[in-house]
């Protein structure tokens, strides 16, 4: 009798309303893009602005601005003023302001371009042939396009620098580098988790190889930093060659970005460069069975970008085998599915 009161109680599900919600959150997330894009959060930092205003700034068509304005405020990204023409900062949109160590700010960007946009409208694709959608959404592939196009390569460097500002120190301080001379980064980007390394272990020197069209970048981030003397950039491709005879080889979230056999390739290389007592320290989010929502989209934004994939830690460890390393220890790195996997030569 209860029971039945209770479920009687129970507010009744509406699934075609949820699943308007679910339809509808591309375009939801298109909005936000926009509104990235344009700079509007940036604007509203000094307070409340009219669409008119907003729209003369961002050199859009007022009407539009404000109906766009309008559908971000319906789930709380800015606030509209009473007089149904002016908008604020809200919590939400605050997030969006310019701000290099802030990762949502920098992805936002990163999934505002256009050819990021379309290569997840080629999902389709992905699924039926498991390979990337970039390249037939964009007739290039993502590395060729992050290599050549220069707003491509720095909204990308932003997103995955932002991602590895939050997580370096930790990382810095999770492991002990004690007894550590020089040390190599291998892909290692923009430099924040190298900057975190010789900063954290000021008798440590550091290499950090990424392609050509990165070190520019890195240099940016590095250069006055109290490090200046400990670094050296490198230029140069992993599929090739890494430079030799460091103690510790870094590589951090860039095995992910590709397939089984290339990714044994890659740690191939590394193992090459490797003494027999140096050490290989592989960082990447592990993904395992009760991996939460956002880790499984990023899974399938890997695949849709370059063919990548997040990992298991068993399916790195089975991949470090077959590249003749041995795995030594597996240290998390905070709450989330970060890990640190050290391996030695086998
Ligand atoms: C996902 S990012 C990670 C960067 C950095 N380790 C971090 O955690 O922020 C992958 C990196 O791999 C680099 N990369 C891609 N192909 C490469 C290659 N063939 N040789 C060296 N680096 C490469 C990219 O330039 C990029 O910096």
């Amino acid at each position: 009798m209860t029971t039945e009161m209770n479920a009687a109680r129970a507010p009744e599900r509406d699934v075609r309303a949820e699943m308007v919600e679910l339809l509808q959150g591309a375009w939801r997330a298109r909005a936000v893009h926009v509104a990235a894009e344009l700079g509007i959060p940036d604007l509203l930092v000094d307070g409340p602005r009219t669409v008119a205003d907003l729209a003369a700034r961002t050199k859009t068509h007022a009407p539009t601005l404000g109906r766009l304005l309008r559908t971000l405020t319906s789930f709380g990204v800015f606030e509209r003023l009473a007089d149904g023409n002016t908008y604020a900062q809200s919590a939400l949109s605050a997030v969006l302001c310019t701000n290099p160590g802030c990762a949502e700010a920098t992805d936002a960007l990163f999934q505002a371009a256009p050819w990021h946009w379309a290569a997840w409208g080629e999902l389709l694709f992905t699924v039926q042939t498991g390979t990337a959608s970039f390249d037939r959404a964009n007739g290039s592939g993502f590395w060729e396009l992050t290599r050549t196009n220069p707003d491509a390569q720095r909204r990308f460097n932003s997103a995955m620098s932002s991602v590895s500002e939050e997580e370096s120190d930790a990382i810095a301080h999770a492991y002990d580098f004690s007894g550590v001379r020089e040390l190599v980064d291998v892909a290692g980007g923009k430099g924040s988790l190298l900057r975190a390394v010789l900063r954290a272990n000021p008798d440590i020197r550091g290499k950090l190889l990424d392609r050509p069209s990165v070190l520019s970048l890195a240099a940016d981030l590095l250069s006055g930093q109290g490090v200046d003397d400990r670094y050296e950039l490198v230029p140069g491709d992993f599929f090739q060659s890494v430079p030799p005879g460091a103690d510790v080889y870094l590589i951090k979230r860039a095995l992910h970005d590709w397939e089984a056999d290339d990714i044994v390739r890659i740690l191939v290389t590394i193992r090459r460069a490797m003494r027999p007592d140096s050490r290989l320290l592989v960082i990447e989010s592990t993904l395992e069975d009760d991996a939460k929502q956002e880790w499984l989209f990023r899974d399938l934004l890997l695949l849709v970008l370059c063919g990548g994939q997040e990992r298991a830690e068993r399916e790195y460890r089975e991949l470090m085998s077959r590249a003749g390393l041995r795995v030594t220890r597996s240290i998390p790195i905070g709450d989330g599915p970060l890990r640190v996997i050290e391996a030695v030569r086998e």
